[in-house]
């Protein structure tokens, strides 16, 4: 087990998507830098995995020598290294996973493995100071109300098919917006009317496919863009609030965190925000920097579990975990 007096720093790295990131933390909770390089994706172009893996091995070096020099300290002065072991796109994880085996041959620093998931509310649970908040995670690849109990993360609704962020992205590649589609969708909205779209929760999960093709077949109809975007983020952020807000009455807490991605979105801020006054709960948003993939999010976890006495993963064995869900963890720190 990793030592106990005193501070450790923890350097993490994220790989699991679009997103090559190092975050160096100190178990106090300082964020001393963090550090990151998006592959672009070409326009009208969704992610091409072997493409963003190039991209993060392209930059991984230069990434960690930035994070480094933020934070002022060399590799040396690192006492434990994390890395985002999935979920995630395998060939993008790889990297990640590769890398730390290459530091951690050169430092002999003992490393943790951190779900991705997890790490975007402990990120947000850091740096709004909730305690036991349910937790709406949205981002590109995930949409979970997620709230602890039991021991675990427990998820108490989701998507039944694509993720908010992929579905905000895919209607912004259709209409032939670059990646990232959502702050695009956010600026158009702002100008928008409301047109019609479906609404689809069933109990607590939501889909969103259908949602987006209607919208692009009314933009091959002529309904103008501003208007498209106004409507699919007032539905489905609408779903979104209806479920947070029923697993905030079947779970009894008072607090709502929102994270991932998305969590940027100031419409959806501003609609969980109205929902929470109404309930008595109080609200929180993981601030910008913190919302979408980041290293920080990562070696902070990695500082929680080495702080609650979780092993390190032995490196010859351990493997990426590309499907790794929130709930099959038991958390040792809470
Ligand atoms: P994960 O691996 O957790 O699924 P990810 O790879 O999608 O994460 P994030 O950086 O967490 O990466 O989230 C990116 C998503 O956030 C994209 O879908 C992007 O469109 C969306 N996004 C970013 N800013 C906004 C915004 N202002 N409004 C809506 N969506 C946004
Ligand atoms: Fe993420």
């Amino acid at each position: 087990m990793i030592k106990m007096a005193g501070r450790i720093v923890c350097l993490g790295i994220e790989s699991t998507a679009h997103t090559f990131g190092v975050g160096i933390v100190k178990s106090d909770g300082s964020v001393l830098s963090n550090v990151a390089s998006v592959y672009k994706t070409k326009k009208g172009w969704g992610i091409i995995p072997k493409d963003a893996a190039e991209h993060h091995k392209r930059v991984k070096k230069d990434v960690l020598k930035k994070a480094l020099c933020k934070a002022k300290l060399k590799l040396e002065d690192i006492d434990i290294v994390s890395f985002s072991q999935g979920p995630g796109l395998p060939l993008s994880l790889r990297v990640g996973m590769d890398f730390v085996k290459e530091l951690s041959s050169k430092t002999n620093k003992p490393v943790y493995g951190v779900n991705h998931c997890i790490a975007h509310i402990e990120i947000g649970m850091l740096k709004t100071k909730s305690k036991d908040p349910v937790t709406l995670y949205v981002s590109g690849g995930n949409t979970q109300v997620i709230a602890f109990t039991g021991g675990r993360y427990r998820c108490f609704g989701e998507t039944m098919d694509i993720a908010i962020g992929n579905a905000l992205d895919m209607f912004a590649r259709k209409v032939g917006m670059d990646y990232p589609g959502g702050p695009k969708i956010e600026r158009f909205a702002k100008k928008g009317k409301y047109v019609e779209l479906p609404y689809v929760v069933k109990g607590m999960d939501t889909s969103f496919t259908g949602i987006v093709s209607e919208a692009v077949r009314k933009f091959k109809q002529g309904a103008k863009i501003e208007d498209l975007c106004f409507s699919l983020q007032e539905t489905c952020f609408a779903m979104l609030t209806e479920i947070t807000e029923r697993a905030l009455a079947h779970t009894g807490k008072d607090e709502v965190l929102l994270t991932g991605g998305v969590a940027a979105n100031g419409r959806l801020q501003q609609m969980l925000k109205t929902m929470c006054k109404d309930r008595g709960a109080r609200f929180f948003v993981v601030p910008k920097e913190f919302a979408g993939d980041n290293g920080s999010m990562i070696a902070w976890t990695g500082i929680l579990s080495a702080m609650s006495g979780q092993m390190p993963v032995s490196l010859d064995k351990t493997d990426i975990k590309p499907r790794w869900r929130t709930d099959e963890l038991d958390i040792m720190w809470r």
